[in-house]
């Protein structure tokens, strides 16, 4: 049943608390936009929230383990009709149980309300210790929202709202500076009837602006069809290289004519709730010269839920260009496994990892011309439905620098850019490895690396400056030996992913076969931008010796500083954690 809530009647902490003045970050949490969320985080590990609802009744908001509402850390919180408040920090046991937490970790800055809104602005930190609470991670957070009509709290009778949302972003608009001068130019469909199926992927060829002489996009914004309900779900720009020839009309994207799944390098991705991206301020995509993108494929996914017949859409990206050039091209470096079916995800499984490594000491030879360091600001990972999480790792000299990003929570429909906290610096002869992992529990055939939604990829596109002609460095396992480790017969390629499939698959089998792909040889592809078919013969191969395992095992130990001289420590294990708090001494 529903557990009573003995809620705090809080008088107003308000008074003294410093209020960022701007929060930088904002999305609509519903696809009706009634729940509007701005946020923000500073350098204390601090974050600050207002949830803005269109209600007089209560309102919650929080974080959900996967999206369901059983585990959930959430707040409440709304104004009585007298004009006391509530406000708790509470969880979900499970669906109908409401817990108090012993522990209040989220702080009121103000909570008010008139005829039609109830707007809550509160903070907390990024990790507070108590079990009962989620940390905010570099992770896609899973958000649950929900609120009601009057002010007896009960989430089972109001309206209650689940979004992937990524919040610990760096850079918000008011962090760039524009150019005095610039262009628009719309990327769009063209009338687009949109069927009456729950998921469509509408793929179609537009040139980007025909420009006499050197131009730099440095913004994109979606610009979306009005509809009464939420159709656009997401949009993928990729560039096309310029020895394309590229099919016209709009068709799906991975369907019959596998035409319509050309051009792999993404320039943008934006999904619902999002906002524009804009290039840091140094840097931006060049248009204009003989090295651009002529073309690019805009991937536009439909979510037509109720089935809604006849409706008609132009939506895309609007992008900002300018003749005032910035300092640095930007490039976008392709990195992850090679999509070619040796790459394989077996059925059934809870969790399987997949590496790609891109080793740059071929880099000079292929460019033409020596390759100066990358510095890499933005990310875009990317992998099909089964994808569950994506790192990237930076390795020179056989020493592993570092994550150069992650989530752990991939959500396959909030594929967008990212930005790294600090600008990283990849020297030619550094290795980038990306791990992948893959669930497959709902699936009885094997999963093989493909352009199709059902397929499944491994990338991680990496924004960087200044450009060089490098498009893509992804690698392949040696499928021989896959296929030898699992016992099977083949002699070439073709026969060792055939063997794939006459494998019995329980979670032994998955075990090996994650574990053979990994310690097989791996062979690097490097591709310029100018080399557009996959299998192209002047492909720079090697087979390259793979042995670097991420520091995973390694138990991580994390400090925390909170409020009230506490902090706390926290040792992870193998998926276990333990929290502890202990009082601060004094400092040395
Ligand atoms: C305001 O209303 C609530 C709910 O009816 C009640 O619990 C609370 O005591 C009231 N506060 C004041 C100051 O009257
Ligand atoms: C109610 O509050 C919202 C949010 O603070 C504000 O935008 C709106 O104008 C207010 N409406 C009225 C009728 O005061
Ligand atoms: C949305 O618009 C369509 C027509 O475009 C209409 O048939 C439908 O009833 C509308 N739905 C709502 C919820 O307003
Ligand atoms: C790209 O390759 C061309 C031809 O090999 C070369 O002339 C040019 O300098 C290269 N550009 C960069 C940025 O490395
Ligand atoms: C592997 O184990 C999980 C539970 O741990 C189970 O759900 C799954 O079906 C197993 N996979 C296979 C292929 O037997
Ligand atoms: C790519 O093609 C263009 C036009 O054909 C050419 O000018 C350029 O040098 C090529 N770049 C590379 C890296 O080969
Ligand atoms: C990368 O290539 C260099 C030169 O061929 C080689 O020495 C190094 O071992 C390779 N790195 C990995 C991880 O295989």
């Amino acid at each position: 049943g529903y557990g009573m809530l003995l809620f705090l009647f809080l008088p107003c902490l308000c008074s003294g608390q410093a209020v960022p003045l701007l929060l930088r970050f904002s999305s609509f949490l519903d696809p009706s936009n009634m729940v509007y969320l701005r946020w923000d985080h500073d350098e204390q590990e601090m974050i600050t929230f207002e949830l803005r609802v269109r209600t007089p009744g209560w309102v919650a908001f929080g974080f959900s383990p996967h999206g369901e509402l059983s585990g959930s850390d959430i707040v409440i919180g709304g104004v009585f009709p007298n004009g006391s408040i509530y406000f708790s920090d509470c969880h979900l046991v499970d669906e109908a149980t409401l817990d108090e937490d012993e522990s209040q970790d989220y702080q009121l800055l103000s909570l008010t309300q008139n005829e039609t809104f109830t707007t809550m602005m509160f903070k907390r930190h990024l990790c507070t210790c108590d079990l009962n609470d989620l940390d905010i991670t570099m992770d896609t957070a899973r958000l649950i929202t929900a609120f009601g009509t009057d002010d007896t709290v009960q989430f089972s009778k109001g309206q209650k709202f689940s979004k992937s949302l990524f919040l610990m972003k760096y850079r918000g608009s008011s962090d760039s500076t524009d150019p005095k001068i610039f262009f628009t130019y719309d990327l769009r469909l063209d009338n687009f009837a949109v069927p009456a199926e729950e998921t469509k992927y509408a793929c179609t060829f537009i040139p980007l602006p025909m420009v006499k002489q050197k131009h730099h996009i440095y913004k994109f914004e979606p610009v979306l069809t009005p509809h009464n309900t939420t159709l656009v779900h997401h949009i993928l720009v990729y560039a096309c290289g310029s020895d394309s020839v590229l099919p016209s009309g709009i068709d799906d994207c991975y369907g019959a004519d596998p035409d319509f799944a050309l051009c792999s390098q993404v320039l943008v991705g934006w999904a619902v709730g999002g906002e524009s991206y804009q290039f840091p301020d140094e840097t931006a995509l060049s248009i204009g010269t003989p090295l651009d993108p002529q073309y690019v494929r805009l991937e536009i996914h439909y979510s037509n839920f109720d089935l809604l017949p006849g409706l008609i859409d132009s939506s895309g990206v609007r992008i900002y260009y300018t003749s005032e050039l910035r300092k640095y091209d930007v490039g976008v470096l392709q990195t992850g496994i090679f999509t070619f079916p040796v790459h394989f995800i077996p059925p059934g499984a809870e969790s399987y990892r997949s590496y790609g490594l891109c080793n740059t000491s071929q880099f000079d030879e292929v460019n033409g011309i020596p390759v100066p360091e990358l510095h890499a600001f933005a990310y875009l990972l990317h992998t099909h439905l089964s994808g569950r999480g994506v790192r990237v790792a930076q390795y020179r000299s056989g020493e592993q620098l570092g994550i150069i990003c992650e989530d752990k929570k991939y959500d396959f429909t909030l594929q967008e850019v990212r930005d790294l906290k600090k600008i990283l610096t990849i020297k030619p002869g550094d290795e980038i490895l990306v791990e992948c992992s893959f669930q497959t529990l709902d699936r009885s055939g094997i999963t093989f690396s493909g352009l199709s939604t059902m397929n499944e990829m491994c990338l991680a596109f990496l924004f960087y400056y200044p450009r060089n002609n490098i498009s893509s460095c992804t690698s392949y396992p040696d499928i021989l030996y896959i296929a030898h480790m699992l016992k099977q017969e083949a002699s070439d390629t073709v026969e060792g992913m055939m063997a794939m499939d006459f494998i019995d698959w329980d979670n032994e089998t998955i075990k090996s076969a994650e574990k053979a792909a990994k310690e097989a040889n791996q062979v690097v592809v490097i591709k310029t931008i100018n080399v557009t078919s996959t299998l192209s013969s002047d492909n720079k191969k090697g087979k390259i010796p793979f042995s670097i395992p991420l520091s995973e095992n390694f138990p991580a130990l994390r400090l925390d500083f909170l409020q009230n001289d506490m902090f706390c420590i926290q040792a992870e294990r193998k998926g276990t954690r333990k929290d502890v708090k202990l009082a601060l001494y004094p400092r040395i």
